[in-house]
């Protein structure tokens, strides 16, 4: 049965439950850290020797949407009505938006130390312990809009530029792409501080505290924000019937990625599913 993801602004309260208690019983079983440390485990910049295949490459899209099925599997085996919602953060783009409410994600982290006090992820409320985090801290922690260097989310015109690129990745595949998709979309741009951070980039920076870095997972709301970015590719697809994903073929001895980028038909640790695998979501979930 194909299952629909909604927008988070269209849950109903009784739903807006129903994920929020999957969550935290996840939580309680010790599943969710398992997702924290994966992502952890492959947060791998390029510039090393390293094979990439989460972040700044190709692959950052087919990770992901792997990643957040078997997400949504885990919160499924606890209550099949539950899927991932997503947030279009081009529309709710604003901390007064219903998204960060009391009875969902909570608020902002308050100004002395960055920690969320509101909503059932505050460290207060007990069920809510960060275990795995590239700092110290065992609290949730947010930063909206950066007061100290301020940044906004990026527009529906700015995803609309992204969504006209017509290839889906090209050289030399990793955070320096000048164009195509994926880097576009993920929003590694020259230059430098905000500037540097566009799309999915500046969406982590602009919630701030937990959401930058490698243990952004264990914000919850990473899952929403990834939802609608894959939301996005889903919609370049179909914009694109003959644009597949790049590069199809592994590049040879001698390119400076060789060996350091998956190709489309090249296993994805730690699942071994494929970038051509990933491709097409229509038989498992569609977008409403
Ligand atoms: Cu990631
Ligand atoms: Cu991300």
């Amino acid at each position: 049965m194909v299952y629909t993801r909604k927008n988070q602004r269209d849950l109903t309260a009784a739903e807006r439950r129903s994920f929020v208690a999957a969550v935290l019983e996840l939580k309680r079983r010790g599943e969710y850290d398992e997702f924290v440390r994966t992502h952890i485990d492959f947060y791998t910049a390029d510039g090393g020797g390293r094979l990439r295949v989460a972040h700044m490459a190709p692959s950052f899209l087919p990770w992901h949407r792997k990643f957040l099925l078997e997400f949504e599997r885990a919160l499924r085996r606890i209550d099949a009505t539950v899927t991932v919602p997503y947030w279009d953060w081009t529309r709710d783009n604003t901390p007064a938006a219903s998204l960060w409410s009391e009875d969902f994600m909570g608020g902002n982290g308050r100004r002395s130390d960055l920690q969320v006090t509101t909503g059932p992820f505050a460290y207060a409320a007990g069920r809510w312990t960060v275990k795995y985090a590239m700092t110290e801290v065992s609290y949730l922690t947010r930063d909206f809009g950066r007061p100290r260097d301020p940044i906004t989310l990026p527009t529906a015109a700015q995803l609309d530029e992204v969504l006209r690129e017509r290839a889906y990745d090209t050289a030399p595949w990793n955070s320096t792409s000048p164009s195509g998709l994926r880097n576009r979309l993920e929003g590694w741009a020259p230059g430098s501080g905000n500037d540097r951070f566009r799309i999915h980039n500046r969406v982590h920076r602009w919630v701030g505290g937990l959401m930058l870095g490698g243990g952004s997972v264990n914000d919850p709301v990473f899952w929403l924000h990834h939802s609608f970015v894959d939301l996005v590719w889903s919609r370049w697809q179909q914009r694109n019937p003959g644009a597949a994903y790049l590069p199809a073929e592994p590049l040879p001895l001698g390119d400076a990625q060789y060996r350091k980028v998956v190709a489309r038909h090249e296993p994805m640790a730690p699942w071994g599913v494929t970038p051509a695998e990933m491709s097409d979501h229509g038989q498992i979930y569609r977008y409403v």
